[in-house]
């Protein structure tokens, strides 16, 4: 691959978090049966990886209190990872019992985040997930730790990139993790930032499994996922509609979207293995589910060839133009607008 423009068939690894992330502060409860529909759908749609649901405290994220019952009934598709968001001990029993894939531990790089997340300093957090990496690896589980504020907190500002290599190396050598998700909580990453996180990460842990985990927070998005891909990074967590958000962050908005998050990288020629049509299939349920419009740019305008239909008076327009000043009007090609295709 010669640049991030060109993608010459290079697999990037979609991972879809909105049934976790997208939902987790929504003010709407979702049913349970349309939560499984969701995660079916997106098993279908390709996925490399749904992040299922969360077994936190239903009293800290009531949108999801019916994990179990999710992960136990959802269809799993072959070679789909099914993981889950875990923050200590307890839920760890609740995931492994439910039959979850891999466990995605959480702490904070911002200890004032940690408390206000978790209610824990993060050295306790780290004890925490030390204990649930062992239980996870004793059933048969992988571990994968997600730090959040990765690229800032919204509450403490800069966490120093030395921090956050130092929380990686605790996660791969210490507790043996075989994934690690560098999170932009917020959207405070840009793009020179995350190329130098990246491009360390790499260097360091090779043979691990990095996510970048982005929230389109300031618009920096797409942006800072192509930084990440000309640093070496092919595994991006991505959310149906771009909705989701981290309650306990202040300010905290949509993750990066995965139908735009596609639709971009597709036309780079970038093979994400997701079909773009059934996952805006998907993401059109979304606002009734949630009750409200969702950010997603690609469920609002379509595919950049879902074009539109003429106006209903073209041909008045056309004849009127034609007869103005016959020898110097381009030719009209009709043609490829008579086989649009209408929106949605
Ligand atoms: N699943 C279900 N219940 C849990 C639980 C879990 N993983 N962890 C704790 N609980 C229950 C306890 O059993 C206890 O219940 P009780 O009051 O009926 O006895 C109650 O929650 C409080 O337990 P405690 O250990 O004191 O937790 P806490 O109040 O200090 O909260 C967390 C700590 C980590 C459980 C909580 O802050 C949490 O779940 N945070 C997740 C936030 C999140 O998901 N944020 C977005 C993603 S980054
Ligand atoms: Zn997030």
């Amino acid at each position: 691959m010669n640049s991030v423009w060109n993608g010459a068939t290079q697999r990037i690894h979609m991972q879809e978090v909105g049934t976790r992330d997208g939902l987790q502060a929504e003010a709407a409860f979702v049913e349970t049966e349309a939560k499984i529909e969701l995660v079916n759908a997106l098993s279908e749609a390709g996925l490399a990886k749904i992040e299922v649901t969360a077994f936190v405290s239903p009293q800290a994220i009531p949108a999801l209190r019916d994990a179990e019952i999710v992960m136990r009934k959802i269809t799993r598709a072959p070679g789909v990872v099914y993981t889950a968001l875990v923050p200590n001990v307890r839920g760890a029993e609740r995931a492994i019992e439910a039959g979850t894939d891999e466990l995605n531990l959480v702490m904070s790089s911002s200890e004032t985040h940690n408390l206000a997340n978790l209610r824990m300093t993060r050295e306790q957090s780290f004890a925490a997930l030390a204990q649930v990496a062992t239980l996870a690896v004793a059933a048969g589980r992988s571990v994968n730790i997600s730090l959040s504020c990765s690229f800032g907190c919204p509450m403490e500002g800069d966490v120093p990139q030395a921090a956050v290599l130092g929380w990686a190396q605790r996660f791969v050598e210490d507790l043996g993790a075989s994934g690690v998700t560098l999170c932009d909580t917020t959207g405070m990453a840009y793009p020179g930032q995350v190329a130098s996180l990246t491009q360390a990460f790499r260097a360091r842990w090779p043979l691990s499994e990095l996510t970048l985990h982005f929230h389109n927070t300031r618009g920096m998005g797409l942006a800072n996922v192509l930084a990440a891909i000309d640093a070496g990074a092919d595994r991006f967590d991505t959310s149906l509609g771009g909705i989701g958000g981290c309650p306990y962050a202040p300010g905290a908005t949509g993750n990066v979207c995965s139908e735009e998050i596609v639709h971009a990288l597709e036309l780079m020629g970038f093979d994400t293995g997701v079909d773009l049509q059934q996952l805006i299939h998907a993401a059109n349920r979304l606002p009734e589910l949630i009750g409200r419009d969702i950010p997603s740019q690609i469920v609002k305008a379509g595919r950049r060839l879902d074009l539109h239909p003429l106006p209903s008076d073209f041909a008045a327009i056309r004849e009127r133009a034609l007869a103005r000043a016959p020898d110097r009007n381009p030719s009209v090609n009709t043609d490829s607008a008579a086989t649009s295709t209408r929106l949605r």
